[in-house]
C-alpha cells in the first residue's frame, strides 16, 4: 500500500511509500533533492548516496522532470520545508522515465501554456486553483443542501433563448433547431413549482465572440430558484451563500491561497454586510455625484493613480540602488537575493504602469456614464472600489435586462433584478431577479424581445397553474473561482477552458 502527501502528519518518523512524479530536482555530489508531487500535494524528497546505494543513486541522477516514480522513505517533520515535511528516501523505483518535458520552470507565454493545458494542469499554481475550485463546489452543495434545497438538472439542449439571442450556439437536434443552454433558469422555475427550493448546477454555453478575461463560451453555473421569495429574500440568500462558500475556502484552502499569493483580507471582508444600492444610486456613485462613507469614486481613482505613480518612482530608485550595489560587488547569495528582488520590483512597476494607462480611461468612462446603460468592466471596478465588501445592485432598467424579470410596481421602466459585484475589479459574479408573474406582461415582453411565443408556451403554463411569487439567481462558478483565487483570467479557473479561439486541447 502507498500513502499520500496530504496525510503525512500521520506518518512522522515512520517509513512509507509514496507514488507520484518528479516536479523539479537539483543534484549535489551526495544528495539529490526532488520536489515530489503525488496529486495531493508537494514534498521534498532527499535521495542520498549513503541511504540508497550507488545503483539507485545513479538512477535518481538520470531522472527527468515529470518522470513517474515510487519512493520509500522516512517522514521527517521540518518546518523550513514546503508543507512542513521531508521524506528521506531509502528506496526508489522508476515507473516511467519522462521524455523531455515541454513546460520548464522558466516563464512561458500564455498561448504556449494554453496549448499545453493537458500538462499545464500539473504545475503547482494550476494544482492550487483546481483544489480551490473543488472546495468551492463542495461549499456550494453543502450550503444549498443545508438550506433544504433539492439539486435538479436542467437540459442542455433547449428550444428557448432566455438570455438574448446574440450568444446562442445553434445545433441540430434530429433535424430540429436547438440551442445549447445559456441558462437552466426557465426549467429551474418549473422545478421550483414542484419542489419549492431547487438549484441546478451544470454547464452553460454562450457564444461570446470576445476575448476577455471574464468570458468563457462554456462555463458552470449554479442557479437556485425559490418559490415564495421576493427579490429581498433573494438578496439575503445570495449574501448568506457567498459568505458561506468564501468562509469555507479561507478555512480549508490556506495552503493553496498562500501558494497563489492571494491576500486574504479581501476575502475576510466578505463576512461584513453586503451594501445594497439601486441601479440609479449606483450610477450617481459611479459618476462621483454621490459619496459612500465619505469616499468619492472618482477621487478614489485619482488617489489610486497618484499612488501608482509614486510607486513607480520609488521602485525605480530602489532598483537603481540595488543595481549599483551589485556592480560594486557582493557575495553570491546576497546578489541572488537582490536580483530576484529587482525582478519582483519590475513586475510591480509593470502593474502600476498598466494602472496609470487604465485609470484615466476609467475615470473618463465613469464620469460620462449614460444613465440607463449597462456597466462595463471598468465601471464595475470604479464602483466597487468605494466599498469594502461585495455590492448588490438592484432595480435595473428594463431595457437592458432579460424578459422574465419582474417589473417594479408602478415603474415599468425598472425590473427587480440584482447583480452581485465582487471588489478589486473582479466585477459581476451573480445575476438574479424576482420573476415576472403577470402573464400579460410576460407575453408583451416576449414579443418586445422578438422571441418566438410558441417556444415559451410551456413556460407561460407556470403562470396559468398556481402561479406564485418567486425569485432566483445564477452564480458563475469560474467567476467565483477567479475572485477567490485572485487571478486575472478565467482560462485558469476551469480544467479545459472553452472560449473564443480555443478548442484545443
Ligand atoms: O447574469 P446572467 O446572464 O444570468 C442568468 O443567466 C440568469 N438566468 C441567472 C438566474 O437568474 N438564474 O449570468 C449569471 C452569471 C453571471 O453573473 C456570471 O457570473 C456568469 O453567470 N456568466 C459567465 N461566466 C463566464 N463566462 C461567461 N460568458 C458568462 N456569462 C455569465
Ligand atoms: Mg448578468
Amino acid at each position: 500500500m502507498h500513502q499520500y502527501i496530504d496525510q503525512l502528519e500521520n506518518y512522522v518518523d515512520k517509513d512509507i511509500t509514496l507514488k507520484g512524479w518528479v516536479s523539479n530536482m537539483r543534484t549535489s555530489k551526495t544528495n539529490i533533492f526532488i520536489v515530489f508531487r503525488d496529486g495531493t500535494g508537494f514534498v521534498q524528497a532527499v535521495v542520498s548516496l549513503d541511504q540508497v546505494g550507488q545503483e539507485q543513486f545513479e538512477l535518481a541522477k538520470r531522472l527527468t522532470q515529470e518522470s513517474s516514480i515510487a519512493i520509500r522513505g522516512k517522514i521527517i517533520r521540518d518546518e523550513r520545508q514546503m508543507g512542513g515535511y521531508e521524506i528521506q528516501v531509502h528506496n526508489l523505483q522508476l515507473i516511467q522515465l519522462s521524455e523531455e518535458y515541454p513546460i520548464s520552470n522558466k516563464e512561458h507565454g500564455v498561448r504556449f501554456l494554453a496549448d499545453q493545458r493537458h500538462l499545464w494542469l500539473r504545475s503547482r499554481r494550476q494544482w492550487a486553483i483546481m483544489r480551490i475550485r473543488n472546495e468551492i463546489i463542495m461549499g456550494i452543495h453543502e450550503f444549498f443542501q443545508g438550506e433544504g434545497f433539492v439539486q435538479m438538472d436542467s437540459p442542455l439542449f433547449t428550444g428557448n433563448a432566455a438570455e438574448g439571442s446574440t450568444t446562442l450556439f445553434e445545433t441540430d437536434f434530429f433535424g430540429e433547431k436547438a440551442y445549447l443552454a445559456q441558462t437552466g433558469q426557465l426549467y429551474g422555475e418549473a422545478m421550483a413549482m414542484a419542489q419549492g427550493k431547487i438549484y441546478t448546477f451544470g454547464p452553460t454555453f454562450r457564444a461570446e465572440k470576445s476575448d476577455t478575461p471574464r468570458h468563457l463560451a462554456e462555463f458552470w453555473m449554479i442557479e437556485p430558484e425559490m418559490a415564495f421569495f421576493d427579490n429581498d429574500d433573494n438578496m439575503d440568500l445570495i449574501e448568506r451563500f457567498v459568505k458561506h462558500v468564501i468562509a469555507r475556502i479561507v478555512h480549508r484552502c490556506k495552503t493553496q491561497l498562500e501558494l497563489l499569493g492571494r491576500d486574504i483580507t479581501g476575502l475576510e471582508n466578505v463576512q461584513q454586510a453586503f451594501p445594497r444600492v439601486s441601479y440609479t444610486e449606483a450610477v450617481k456613485i459611479l459618476r462621483g455625484e454621490k459619496d459612500v462613507n465619505g469616499r468619492n469614486a472618482i477621487a478614489v481613482q485619482e488617489e489610486d493613480l497618484a499612488v501608482a505613480n509614486a510607486l513607480i518612482t520609488a521602485h525605480k530608485e530602489d532598483i537603481a540602488q540595488r543595481e549599483s550595489a551589485i556592480k560594486a560587488g557582493m557575495k553570491k547569495g546576497e546578489r541572488r537575493y537582490n536580483e530576484s528582488k529587482i525582478l519582483q520590483l519590475r513586475k510591480e512597476i509593470a502593474h502600476a504602469e498598466e494602472q496609470c494607462r487604465n485609470i484615466p480611461k476609467w475615470i473618463q468612462s465613469a464620469k460620462n456614464f449614460k444613465d440607463g446603460e449597462d456597466f462595463g468592466a471598468s465601471d464595475e471596478t470604479v464602483l466597487t472600489r468605494v466599498f469594502d465588501a461585495p455590492v448588490m445592485v438592484y432595480n435595473w432598467p428594463s431595457a437592458i435586462k432579460a424578459f422574465y424579470m419582474k417589473e417594479v410596481e408602478g415603474d415599468p421602466n425598472f425590473v427587480k433584478g440584482v447583480d452581485l459585484l465582487a471588489p478589486d475589479g473582479y466585477g459581476e459574479i451573480v445575476g438574479g431577479s424576482e420573476r415576472e408573474t403577470d402573464i400579460d406582461v410576460l407575453q408583451r415582453k416576449i414579443k418586445e424581445h422578438h422571441l418566438p411565443m410558441e417556444d415559451f408556451d410551456w413556460y407561460l403554463d407556470l403562470r396559468r397553474y398556481g402561479s406564485v411569487p418567486h425569485a432566483g439567481f445564477g452564480l458563475g462558478l469560474e467567476r467565483l473561482v477567479r475572485w477567490a483565487c485572485g487571478i486575472n483570467h478565467l482560462r485558469e479557473t476551469i480544467p479545459f477552458p472553452r472560449r473564443y479561439g480555443r478548442l484545443y486541447p
